[in-house]
């Protein structure tokens, strides 16, 4: 397994990998769900690329990006195991040299549910995923489900702008007791994990009710909302009922449709997700 940091390298040694070549972008410290995209883009793919860099520009002025969770060996330790070919690593500096100004805005897509909570999020995700497909210039690249938007806002931006790379999206991974991976999930302490499972039950109870003939989107939302907040330590930011392509809310379940929610347990903001009606 090849690491590199330069830009200069990273050219250099993708320019030697045998195509078709699959692309794991992540922020590292890696977990299940990570390892899960690799293994995807693993048995796709006749090499496997995957970044690691914690992207100064898709965090809020008031988030969390100085005490983001780093750990580069131990990621560097697990990607080796999964026969991944080439890793990029680079520094702030490397990524955003000074003057870099360009940025890449996917539109409304990017400015509602966690665009509206998180201004400018999906501006700096669109702007370093773009400049990553232009170094490495994969076959394929690989998102996890858990960040729904993000993979609708991927999509879109690929489409838009004609990059011939196609978007494999992989479910989410969970905990034994249905909490979605998640980095930030070391931010929760012993009280505050059990707490968490209610994201995963809340979206599992509206995926049934919605089974049992639940059509109507507000009641979906309503017993969402209900069931969080029977527990005291979580807070919901917000839940959505919306087309599971376009991101719209839906009063009328009537196409498939993603239900998703932010909350927060202690100082972790936590995302989920299920799709219904696929
Ligand atoms: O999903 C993530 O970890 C990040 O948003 C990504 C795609 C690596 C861009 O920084």
């Amino acid at each position: 397994m090849k690491v590199v940091a330069t830009i200069k390298d990273v050219r250099a040694a993708r320019a030697a990998l045998p195509s078709p070549v699959g692309f794991v972008p992540t922020m590292g410290y890696l977990h299940e769900g990570h390892l899960a995209l690799v293994r995807a883009a693993r048995t796709q793919n006749q090499s496997v690329v995957v970044s690691i860099f914690v992207n100064p520009k898709q965090f809020g002025p008031n988030e969390d990006y100085a005490s983001y969770p780093r750990d580069l060996d131990r990621d560097l330790r697990l990607l080796e195991q999964e026969a991944v070919d080439l890793v990029f690593a680079p520094s702030v500096e490397e990524m955003y040299p000074p003057g870099f100004s360009t940025f890449v805005d996917v539109g409304p897509l990017g400015e509602i549910l966690e665009g509206a909570r998180r201004p400018g999020h999906f501006r700096g995700v669109a702007t370093v995923v773009t400049r990553l497909f232009c170094l490495i210039q994969p076959d394929r690249a690989y998102f996890g489900q858990k960040d729904a938007q993000q993979c609708v806002v991927i999509k879109k931006l690929v489409a838009d702008l004609g990059m011939p790379i196609e978007i494999v999206t992989v479910p989410t991974v969970r905990e034994p007791d249905g909490l979605a991976m998640s980095s930030r999930n070391v931010y929760l302490d012993p009280d505050q994990r059990i707490a968490a499972r209610v994201l995963s039950a809340s979206l599992r109870a509206a995926a049934e009710a919605y089974e049992r003939g639940e059509r109507n989107a507000e009641a979906l939302r309503r017993l969402v909302s209900q069931i969080i907040a029977g527990e005291p330590r979580a807070q919901l930011d917000y839940v959505s009922v919306a087309d599971a392509e376009t991101l719209e809310e839906l009063s009328t379940v009537d196409r498939p449709a993603l239900i998703s929610l932010a909350a927060w347990i202690g100082r972790a903001r936590l995302i989920d997700n299920i799709i219904v009606g696929q």
